[in-house]
């Protein structure tokens, strides 16, 4: 398969553990002959500082005509503590996601065997875990009407959803719950929200057309509650932008390290791939930023392209390295050297050689 890869690296720690992706990218095309072009673009703080923003129409064309994106990471500490910016870095993913339509955002969380004792979680509450969140992308609050008073001291953010907003992402958890265990947990704040009550009306009107997925609905604070007392209860999480966001931040916490989550955001005609934290500023270019949550990203775009063995080879590669304590030193108390390149190369290795791969 030919693909063209739109290579976003972003900011901080984006483009090194992007590299580690595009490395193991590399090694499975030569393994199962694919051909996979990458080409980079800037995105972020990183554009702003070049061309004044964090979105420059040559990025946005490379995305659109491209077949799949990889995203590296996003932000910059000098913007976080300047709410009079009027430039951030955000704005760039925030656009990305709304120009391509990138409407539903796909956030795998697992508990790994290997990883149990590494969650300040309890082994026996988080063993076995495995959700899958749809988080809606590109509606709600995030892009709302936002108004500022003139005299700074009263602020809005309008939250919307309109109909088929929910259903067509309703229609991707079910789908995707039907592959799984069976079972979508709506998680909203109905009791309070005119938006939630219309998520909820929505989601069980279409619930009808998949008689074989039990649905079920939570509030999003007991959710944020039953995410660390008993992950086990969810399959696929159906949420608005908001509180998707929220939830899989602290869902994190269950697979022992953020640098573990990787998510694909899809749309009818794009999808890119990213992992969902942040660009970690404070370990730019030390070497030990996580490159999994980048690499298991790389996973979902060969998915996405029903490259499924190609996929699961990937994840076995990293399954190898959590096994043997081939990792980064936020998750590793045997090893202190082990660097982001050096994940991405034993990884690539096994790729290419399965049974040789070892710890050199
Ligand atoms: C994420 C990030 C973004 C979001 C930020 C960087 C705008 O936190 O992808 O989860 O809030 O969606
Ligand atoms: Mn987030």
């Amino acid at each position: 398969m030919k693909l063209n890869i739109a290579v976003l690296p972003g900011d901080g720690i984006g483009p090194e553990v992007t590299e580690q992706a595009i490395k193991v990218l590399k090694a499975i095309a030569l393994e199962f002959d694919h051909t996979f072009l990458f080409k980079e673009a800037a995105v972020g703080a990183v554009a702003i500082d070049k061309y004044n923003n964090p979105l420059p129409d040559n990025t946005l064309d490379l995305c659109k005509s491209s077949d799949a994106i990889l995203f590296g990471a996003i932000g910059h500490p000098k913007y976080d503590n300047d709410p009079s910016a009027k430039i951030r870095p955000e704005q760039g993913l925030l656009k990305l996601r709304k120009e391509l339509g990138l409407f539903a955002n796909v956030r795998p969380v697992k508990a790994y065997d290997t990883l149990l004792n590494k969650s300040p979680l309890k082994k026996n509450i988080i063993e076995g875990t495995d959700i899958s969140i749809y988080r809606e992308l590109t509606g709600g609050i995030y892009f709302g009407k936002k108004h500022l008073s003139e005299d700074g001291n009263a602020a809005s953010d309008l939250c919307e959803y309109s109909r088929e907003e929910i259903e067509r992402i309703a229609h991707l958890a079910f789908k995707a719950a039907q592959d799984r265990n069976k079972k979508v947990t709506l998680v909203d704040k109905a009791n309070v929200l005119e938006t939630s009550r219309l998520w909820r009306k929505v989601v069980t009107e279409l619930a009808s057309q998949y008689p074989d997925v039990l649905l079920d609905f939570l509030f999003v604070d007991n959710a944020a509650m039953q995410m660390i007392l008993n992950p086990k209860q969810f399959d696929v999480i159906l949420t608005e932008n908001l509180f998707g966001d929220v939830i899989s931040d602290e869902a994190s916490v269950i697979g022992g390290s953020i640098g573990l989550l990787a998510s694909a955001s899809i749309g009818e005609k794009h999808a890119m791939f990213e992992p969902i934290h942040g660009s970690y500023p404070q370990a730019t270019g030390k070497g030990i930023a996580n490159p999994v949550a980048s690499i298991l990203s790389a996973a979902m775009l060969l998915e996405h392209f029903h490259l499924h063995e190609e996929a699961d080879l990937v994840k076995e590669a990293v399954d190898k390295s959590l096994k043997l304590n081939v990792t980064t030193p936020d998750l590793n108390t045997k090893y202190d050297n082990i660097s982001t390149s050096k994940v991405g190369d034993f990884i690539a290795d096994f790729i290419s050689n399965p049974k040789d791969s070892n710890l050199n």
